[in-house]
Order: C-alpha cells, then sequence, then structure tokens
C-alpha cells in the first residue's frame, strides 16, 4: 500500500524488537528514512541489519539511547536530524501485586514510559509546527482501560499517555501538524511469546490452550479472543503516521481486538 510516506524522516523510540520493529520494518518498506532505537549499541545494530537484509537499499539507521537515563536523552536530541514523524513507541511494564511495588518501581516506570515521549515532543512539536506538518505519535495500551490487578504503574503510565496525546493535539490547532495515540490489545511479541512458550512447559499444555486460558482468564472482553500481531498493530501506526490519516487529531485509534469496549 503506498501510504505517501516516501522520504520522511522517522524516530521510534524501542524499536529493536515488538512493535516498534515491526513498525520500522512497515516504514521503510513506503521508503520512509527510519531511525530506530534500543537501549545497547548491539541490539541497534542487529536491528539494522535485519532490516537491511530484509529490505536492501531501504533507509534505516540507529542510536542507542537509555530512556531510563535523562543525560542520555539529551545526547540523543543533540545527534538527531529534523524529524517528520515521531512514534513514542518505547513501554516497560512488570507484574506485580500492588503491596508489593516499591516507590522506585512507579517513577521508573513513568520516566521511561511517559517521560521519554514528553521529552521528544516537547523539542520536535515545535519544529514541526514551524514547517506545518508533522506526525507524533504515543503508543498507549489496552491496560490504560483495563488496569489489570497486577499492573497498576504501567496502566498508569498507558493512561496518562492519552492526556498528554490529546493535550498536545489540542496545541496543534490550525495546523497540518497531528497528535494521536494508538492503543494496542495484548499483541504477540518476543518477550510475550517466551513468556507463553514457558507457561505452557510448566503446565504441560500446548501455546494454543495456553492463549485459549489467557483469553478465558484474563482479556475476556476481547472479540477477536487471540493475540494480536506486532504487523497488525504496525499498520495501525504507519497509517496514522501518513499524510492520508490527515483527519485525524487528538484521537485514539484502538488495535485492541475490542478488549476495551465501548462504542467510541
Ligand atoms: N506487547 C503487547 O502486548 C502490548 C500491548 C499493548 C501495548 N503495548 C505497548 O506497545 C509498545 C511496544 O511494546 P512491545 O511489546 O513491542 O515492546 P517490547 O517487545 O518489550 O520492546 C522492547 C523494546 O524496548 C526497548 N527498550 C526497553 N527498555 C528501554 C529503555 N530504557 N530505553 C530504550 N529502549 C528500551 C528494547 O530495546 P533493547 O532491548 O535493544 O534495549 C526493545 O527495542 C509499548 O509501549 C507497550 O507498552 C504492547
Amino acid at each position: 500500500m503506498d501510504y505517501n510516506l516516501k522520504g520522511k524522516s522517522v524516530f521510534i523510540s524501542g524499536s529493536t524488537s515488538g512493535i516498534g520493529l515491526s513498525t520500522a520494518e512497515l516504514l521503510v518498506e513506503e521508503g520512509a528514512k527510519v531511525i530506530i532505537n534500543g537501549r545497547s549499541e548491539i541490539s541497534v545494530s542487529d536491528a539494522i541489519d535485519f532490516i537491511k537484509t530484509k529490505y536492501p537499499g531501504s533507509k534505516v539507521s540507529g542510536i542507542a539511547t537509555d530512556f531510563s537515563k535523562p543525560l542520555e536523552i539529551q545526547e540523543l536530541i543533540k545527534r538527531l536530524p529534523d524529524i517528520d514523524i515521531l512514534i513514542n513507541n518505547l513501554g516497560i511494564y512488570e507484574s506485580k501485586t500492588f503491596f508489593e511495588i516499591e516507590d522506585n518501581e512507579w517513577y521508573k516506570q513513568f520516566e521511561v514510559n511517559v517521560m521519554s515521549g514528553v521529552r521528544l515532543s516537547k523539542y520536535f512539536l515545535p519544529q514541526m509546527l514551524k514547517k506545518n506538518w508533522g506526525r507524533i505519535i504515543f503508543i498507549s495500551s489496552e491496560c490504560a482501560s483495563l488496569v489489570p490487578n497486577d499492573l497498576i504503574p504501567y496502566s498508569m503510565t498507558k493512561a496518562s499517555i492519552l492526556a498528554i496525546s490529546r493535550g498536545l493535539a489540542q496545541l496543534t490547532k490550525g495546523t497540518n501538524v497531528t497528535v494521536n495515540a494508538v492503543l494496542p490489545g495484548s499483541t504477540l511479541t518476543k518477550g510475550v511469546s517466551s513468556f507463553l512458550n514457558q507457561s505452557a512447559k510448566k503446565s504441560n499444555k500446548s501455546l494454543k490452550e495456553i492463549e485459549d486460558d489467557f483469553f478465558l482468564e484474563s482479556r475476556n472482553s476481547s472479540l477477536i479472543q487471540r493475540f494480536a500481531s506486532s504487523t497488525e498493530v504496525a499498520n495501525a501506526i504507519a497509517y496514522i503516521s501518513s499524510p492520508l490519516s490527515s483527519a485525524t487529531n487528538g484521537s485514539v485509534l484502538k488495535v485492541d481486538g475490542g478488549s476495551v469496549g465501548g462504542i467510541l
């Protein structure tokens, strides 16, 4: 599909694997110049090699930055060129009961999941407004609304992102810049897949049985009753990143398989 993304420059946080990497793949395939990111030089160069091998001639580069370290973010910003599309994809979580979570874990998830996007947007939004074109996309989660008992800090960060995304969109009024959030449901990334494999081994069940159990017990509201692939989520991110989505601003695009519910 032609999303009119040829030549657009893109930065995607947390994109050496999972949804971020699938998004990078789709965007380079569309002719965009993509800068990927992860914490280490090795993971970044592996991801670049992977994309270059799969899409010869693609315009992909990368910068290693750990978003839990504010000084590294300042360095990153100094190295980044002009960006047309900023995808605030990075998100970390830890499954724990509320009573086990130490104060510093709340702050860490806030720093990484929320402040990464805040700091990058604060830098790039004025430039986008000046050239009167740009896209900022925040990746939220179904957990912003479902709030699983073992993921309360994560859900707090993902709900915050929705407010920030809407607030920033309001600053774009009357321009060709848009700010939107994409809200994925449970998605089969490498991390999720190895967790499912371990559970299957432990309980002597097939992967399909583990998936069915998860949707029955933990995501009963899902209408698709299966994990989305990271490419299915990336398809929505590519659309909202593109000039084709010009009338969508301040919005939330759900790719949750219906889990959040509601008619809007
Ligand atoms: N997977 C799901 O079921 C799901 C559902 C709803 C929403 N989401 C959201 O979608 C987004 C992507 O999720 P995902 O599951 O694709 O993620 P993932 O597979 O866990 O992605 C890991 C990526 O994050 C990078 N990363 C981790 N900590 C980092 C840090 N401190 N600084 C910089 N990079 C860091 C990793 O880089 P290195 O390892 O190379 O350092 C890697 O590129 C997140 O915001 C997540 O909350 C995911």
